[in-house]
């Protein structure tokens, strides 16, 4: 231990030096407490106070910092100064996570994976608060509040409940192509490291000329895709909650931290009007043959966060935050998620949640958002509090404003189901499985249909036979294959540990 005398003076939040921190203030030796022992009043109520709520969806994650480099002149597409010129660097945070689990849930389960990034642009900050997967479980965001009802405890049992995934699933066919992916290899991967990472939906591009494109952004992993089968998963789990999160910050102090591609498809803003799939719909993707991708920079993490809470469980990502020659799409699941997660941080992090160093942007903010809780600086210019104003405050910028968007419709609740094919996209994804991965693929499925009632169980079969007739084959095989197993289980004991660890090795 260094010598006591040239360490720094403990003190309260005041700054008054602390005379003791190991014992409280009592009348005697033996007590009682004396109220006047501030000291101790504070630890405790500050104690009660160190936690914010979590996330209410994607509570448990893991973040660091790093840069993106561009490598491909984007100029001809967006005004947006981040990619103004090969070999620009910008600063980034990012933050990954899973969904469902709450944030002291297990890394290694079978869940999507989120994917945020926060550029600190010299234009302000700009978030892609993505996912692992290019589409999503619905296509309109009434029905988000509904099925992460579905993902998350039964308000009776607090358990986790199949019976309403599948009901939930069984019942909205458009989220089949989101299904199909979390029960495939790349719904358990065995580390953020070894996931892609997608914009999902349709954002736009637009240029110094005006002209606006439609674009979906693709990060894809340089690491490779690496996958737990369920059994390993179990393994890990038993050892290991958060092996997600060490195996981030080991890589990053080794000095190895990940990397990503960065890649956008393009489409040109009238071509909307002429695919056959509505390319604002985030259950679909589009093609790789009509809408290649092409590289933009790498994206790479180099330095851990020295504060986990500071750092990552007040970092607030929204789809809202963009820079100018970047904009929206109609996606109305994107146009909702605009409202949503600001709201989130002002009433998760604070009103004044921008200020903080993490969500900070590295460019000047000049806002006329001054009061409210938290504000820990004084605005400067204070006759210029309100706006326009003739005391030099700040003003619009209309370079900054995007080109109009036409568009048209009667005002109305139009069913997004109608017409919508919901089969085709998942059923050429299950095609491109080889036979081991559809032999694993069936299996997780009947695994997580255990103990769902059967007309639920036919219901999610008819979409399965829709997509394809072998998915729904192999999943119906898994089942009876599942149903003897438990029915000679019945008769042995449970594996041990050890079994399963064989298993799985
Ligand atoms: C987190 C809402 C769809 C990716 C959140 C949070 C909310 C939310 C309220 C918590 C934010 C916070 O407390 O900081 C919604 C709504 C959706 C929707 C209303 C649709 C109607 C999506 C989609 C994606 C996505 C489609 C991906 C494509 C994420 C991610 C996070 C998150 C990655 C964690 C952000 C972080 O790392 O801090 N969502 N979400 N969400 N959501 Fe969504």
């Amino acid at each position: 231990m260094s010598d006591l005398t040239t360490r720094p003076v403990l003190t309260t939040t005041a700054g008054s030096p602390l005379p003791d921190n190991q014992n409280s203030m009592t009348a005697g030796p033996r007590g009682p407490l004396l109220i006047e022992n501030y000291q101790l009043l504070e630890k405790l109520a500050h104690q009660n106070r160190e936690r914010i709520p979590e996330r209410v969806v994607h509570a448990k994650g893991s973040g660091a910092y790093g840069k993106l480099t561009v490598t491909n002149d984007m100029s001809k597409y967006t005004k947006a100064k981040i990619f103004s010129e090969v070999g620009k660097t910008t600063d980034l945070l990012m933050r990954f996570s899973t969904v469902a689990g709450e944030r002291g849930a297990a890394d290694a389960e079978r869940d999507v994976r989120g994917f945020s990034v926060k550029f600190y642009t010299e234009e302000g900050n700009w978030d892609i608060v993505g996912n692992n997967t290019p589409v999503f479980f619905i296509r309109d965001p009434m029905k988000f509040p509904d099925f992460i009802r579905t993902q998350k405890r039964h308000p009776r049992t607090n358990l986790r409940s199949p019976t309403a995934m599948w009901d939930y699933w069984s019942l909205s066919p458009e989220s089949l192509h989101q299904v199909a992916i979390l029960f495939s290899d790349r719904g358990l991967p065995q580390g953020y490291r070894f996931i892609n990472g997608y914009g999902s939906h349709t954002f736009s591009f637009w240029n110094d000329t005006g002209e606006r494109y439609w674009v979906k952004f693709h990060f894809k992993t340089m690491q490779g895709h690496k996958h737990w089968t369920n059994e390993e998963a179990n393994v890990v789990i038993a050892n290991d909650r958060e092996s997600a999160q060490r195996d981030l910050y080991d890589s990053i102090e080794a000095g190895d931290g990940p990397k990503w591609r960065l890649h956008v498809q393009i489409m040109p803003e009238l071509d909307a009007e002429k695919t056959s799939y509505n390319p604002f719909d985030l259950t679909k993707v589009w093609p790789h043959a009509e809408y290649p991708l092409i590289e933009v920079g790498v994206v790479e993490l180099n330095r851990n966060p020295d504060h986990y809470f500071a750092e990552i469980e007040q970092s607030s990502f929204s789809p809202s935050n963009i820079v100018p020659g970047i904009g929206f799409s109609p996606d109305k699941v994107l146009q909702s998620r605009l409202f949503a997660y600001a709201d989130a941080h002002r009433y998760r992090v604070g009103t004044h949640y921008e200020m903080l160093p993490v969500n900070r942007p590295h460019s000047q903010v000049n806002t006329y958002h001054a009061d409210g809780p938290m504000r820990f600086d004084a605005p400067k210019g204070t006759d210029a509090y309100y706006e326009p104003n003739s005391f030099g405050g700040a003003v619009e910028q209309p370079s900054a404003k995007e080109p109009p968007l036409r568009i048209n419709g009667d005002a109305g609740y139009y069913d997004h189901r109608a017409g919508n094919d919901d089969y085709t996209q998942p059923g050429n994804l299950f095609r491109m499985f080889d036979e081991a991965q559809r032999q694993r693929f069936f299996a997780n499925i009947a695994g997580a249909m255990q103990g769902v009632p059967t007309e639920i169980v036919e219901r999610q079969m008819v979409h399965f036979g829709k997509a394809d007739p072998i998915w729904e084959a192999g999943v119906r095989a898994a089942l009876r294959s599942a149903a003897a197993h438990d029915a000679s289980d019945d008769a042995s004991s449970p594996l041990s540990n050890a079994q399963v660890a064989e298993a799985a090795d």
